[in-house]
């Protein structure tokens, strides 16, 4: 069946047509319009310019996936639409687009997890992938370890207290100059400096929890950099982005053994969102699961961000499970 997945969380509006059935997952259409641009002039997103311009760009994009995928509204089985967690005016956006699409063309309306839809862009990468399994989500408002026992049956057993991994990266990337959002370009910058010039505290939590705090590691490179502009110095801005990432990539990979002890049953280890994308972390969290024997899956980069397919994958196991939403289907900023 063919499944219409439609994405407003943030600042990306997307929209996608996945098929999906006995042995088949194929993403047919994957339609991002991103408002990075837009929001780069002010340092990060601007909730209520994120509402305007998922409005102008959601039914273009819409009539752009089902063009895309060479299909018409009478093709789709099911539409999916993520309802939760996000900016709430973002979000109402899309759930009202998806909400009259569906209605009014009979079509059957699923709600859908964001967290849970970038756990299941990994069974778009992996069409073999089949629950359970450990994943990480790692993006600009989480950092949570999640236990899949089934499609639909996912629990969370650690996360972060306050900042999240992407939220890290973006601060620390907008001090030293990078464009909104900071995580890619740092990414590149911390190929070119000496990971072991600055010491940073660990985000990973002291104790047997699979907890991180991304404040602390935040603050201390915010002095050090502040520190080193008050004094005139010029701060080694390839350093600190290598030593910030190997603080960020030790502290993951060390919470990420932890969770796999705690769970020694699971084979396979997910690694999710748009923070996902990082290199370093990608290759740290291969190179971990090697080295214990667990089959490593993480997402595309195309599919680490923000998007529609993804929402489409998670929205098809809800519909197997039967969830049907109906017209009082609400959006909420909250993961529960
Ligand atoms: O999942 P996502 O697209 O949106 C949320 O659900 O939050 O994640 C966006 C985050 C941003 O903080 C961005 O800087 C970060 O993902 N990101 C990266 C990289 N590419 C995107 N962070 C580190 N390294 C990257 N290569
Ligand atoms: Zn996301």
């Amino acid at each position: 069946m063919y499944i219409l997945g439609m994405e407003s969380s943030c600042d990306e509006t997307s929209a996608a047509v996945i098929e999906m059935g006995e042995g088949v997952r194929r993403i047919k259409s994957d339609i991002v319009a991103s408002q990075i641009d837009i929001h780069r002039l002010y340092g990060g997103v601007v909730p209520e310019i994120a509402s305007r311009a998922h409005i102008e760009a959601i039914s273009k994009i819409t009539h752009e996936a089902l063009d895309t995928a060479g299909i018409t509204l009478a093709d789709v089985g099911a539409v999916a639409v993520t309802t939760h967690p996000g900016l709430i005016g973002a979000l109402l956006v899309g759930v009202n687009f998806a909400k009259s699409l569906a209605f009014a063309n009979n079509i059957p309306l699923i709600s859908v997890n964001h967290i849970h839809g970038h756990i299941a862009a990994a069974y778009l990468t992996d069409t073999t992938l089949e629950p359970p399994f450990l994943s990480l989500v790692v993006s600009g408002g989480h950092t949570s370890f999640y236990l899949v026992n089934d499609y639909t049956d996912i629990a969370e057993i650690g996360g972060t207290r306050d900042d999240a991994a992407g939220e890290a990266f973006d601060k620390i990337g907008r001090v030293i100059g990078m464009p909104y959002p900071g995580g890619a370009a740092l990414d590149k910058l911390a190929y070119e400096g000496d990971k072991s010039k600055y010491r940073l505290p660990s985000p990973a939590l002291i104790g047997d929890n699979l907890d991180f705090s991304f404040s602390g590691l935040k603050t201390a490179a915010l002095n050090i950099i502040n520190s080193a502009n008050q004094k005139g110095e010029e701060i080694d801005r390839a350093s600190i982005s290598a030593s910030y990432t190997h603080t960020i990539v030790r502290g993951i990979v060390k919470k990420t053994s932890l969770a796999l002890d705690k769970n020694a049953d699971v084979k396979t280890f997910v690694l999710a969102g748009g923070v996902a994308a990082n290199s370093h972390i990608r290759a740290a969290l291969d190179e971990l699961c090697k080295s214990r024997g667990i089959k490593f899956i993480v997402p595309d980069r195309s599919l680490c961000g923000d998007n529609g397919a993804m929402i489409a994958a998670a929205g098809y196991y809800e519909y197997l499970r039967g969830q049907r939403s109906d017209t009082s289907l609400n959006a909420r900023a909250t993961d529960y």
